[in-house]
């Protein structure tokens, strides 16, 4: 059978593949400790799970629901919007509710682009940006982002023509895979960019609410920038605010148009959620018990950022100590390659972490650390590390 030709030369899903690959060697009985893809590890609040158990127990929630959400889902994103940024957003038409957010940027990416047109994408980001647009027929071209530039994209540096064939610019922050946060004058010129440009800024808030240095600013919305919901669309999500990954309980607020049209592609395809979940994300977005909350999950990734930079300092690795989301990125030695690296890692230590090259051209010489692996794991990874004479690529050490 042939394909269609939209997909002809997409590449496997890098963590389907190393999924399968830990899977075997799972069943051989080797004990492997997965650090490489972004899943929390911990459960949702017990009260969460609760209101879930307590909505699917009711009769009348077990029918279609309305497409894009419940008006109580979307009103709940709204209520979250104005409480923790301040920004105020008609549940109607500045909110759709998605199945994850993945899905959002997929399906908006369908929606927007025609054949030819420029899409932005940060290098590295997030493995879902760049397929989507090729999907849709879309020419990515790639933003790098440089460590001496705070992992922050250099917009100056965008040539003219590509400007002027943009549709949309991706940004992510708190970033995923580098751990790097965006100032909000950052997000000013990134809006002012897109509006002189006529580009949709398509912005990815997915850890907003990871904070790993509580005395650190909280991370911005773009929306909190004046006139962003002319320019803006913001993706957010349940799924690593509240450990509910599984759930799949997404969101699109901003720009009512591109909304409109993200709405009119995603309700040919799918039939809205589960009530329940719909109803349990409600509490999830603004119980005031969730605050105590995160800032407990939050205490315990923030420790285990610090276990993993202590040892990557140790191996003599240089690893940027992210202020926020879930991950560590860190750099190789000079010439390491990194899925050389990562696969060797696996088959002598049974430790994978993500090669930084499946997030983009920029991302090869770096691997990505993932914070969300339970503490005893953890704990034989690292002795594994420390008892380890030599790594792939790097100088021998004494232990
Ligand atoms: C930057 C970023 N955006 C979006 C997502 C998708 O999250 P979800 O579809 O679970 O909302 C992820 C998942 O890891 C991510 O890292």
């Amino acid at each position: 059978m042939q394909p269609a030709d939209r997909i002809a030369d997409l590449k496997p899903y890098y963590f389907a593949q190393v999924g399968r690959q830990i899977q075997q060697m799972r069943s051989q009985g080797l004990d492997v400790v997965r650090m490489d893809i972004g899943a929390p590890d911990m459960p949702p609040p017990e009260f969460v799970i609760k209101a879930m158990i307590a909505a699917a127990q009711r009769p009348d929630r077990h029918s279609y629901q309305p497409y894009g959400g419940t008006p109580a889902y979307r009103r709940a994103w709204a209520a979250y919007y104005q409480r923790r940024f301040g920004v105020q957003l008609d549940p109607q038409t500045q909110v759709v509710g998605l199945i994850g957010s993945k899905e959002g940027i997929f399906h908006l990416t369908q929606a927007l682009i025609n054949p030819g047109d420029v899409v932005l994408v940060p290098d590295p980001g997030y493995s879902a940006y760049a397929p989507a647009a090729r999907i849709a027929g879309g020419h990515v071209v790639y933003m790098p982002l440089r460590a001496e530039n705070g992992f922050l994209p250099d917009l100056d540096a965008i040539p003219h023509d590509i400007r002027r064939r943009a549709k949309i610019l991706w940004l992510n922050y708190p970033n995923n895979p580098t751990g790097a946060t965006i100032t909000y004058e950052a997000l000013e010129r990134a809006v002012a960019f897109a509006r002189e440009h006529h580009i949709l800024l398509a912005y990815d808030a997915a850890y907003v609410d990871v904070v790993l240095d509580p005395d650190a600013p909280p991370p911005p919305s773009v929306l909190q920038v004046p006139g962003a919901l002319e320019v803006a669309v913001e993706f957010n999500s349940l799924s690593k605010r509240a450990n509910m990954a599984g759930w799949r309980l997404g969101v699109a607020v901003g720009h009512a148009e591109a909304l409109r049209y993200l709405f009119l592609y995603k309700s040919q395809v799918d039939s809205s959620h589960f009530g329940p979940l719909m109803d349990a994300a409600e509490v999830a977005l603004n119980d005031p018990r969730m605050d105590a909350w995160i800032a407990a999950r939050n205490a315990v990734y923030r420790k285990r950022r610090d276990r993993i930079l202590t040892l990557l300092t140790e191996l003599g690795l240089t690893a940027y100590p992210a202020q926020a989301g879930m991950y560590i990125w860190a750099k190789l030695p000079p010439g390491v390659e990194s899925l050389a690296f990562t696969q060797a890692l696996l088959q002598h230590h049974h430790i994978s972490w993500a090669p930084g090259r499946i997030f983009g051209p920029h991302g090869e010489g770096y691997v990505r650390i993932s914070l969300g692996v339970p503490d005893d794991a953890l704990d034989r990874a690292l002795a594994r590390l420390r008892a380890a004479h030599t790594l792939p690529g790097l100088p021998a050490r004494e232990v």
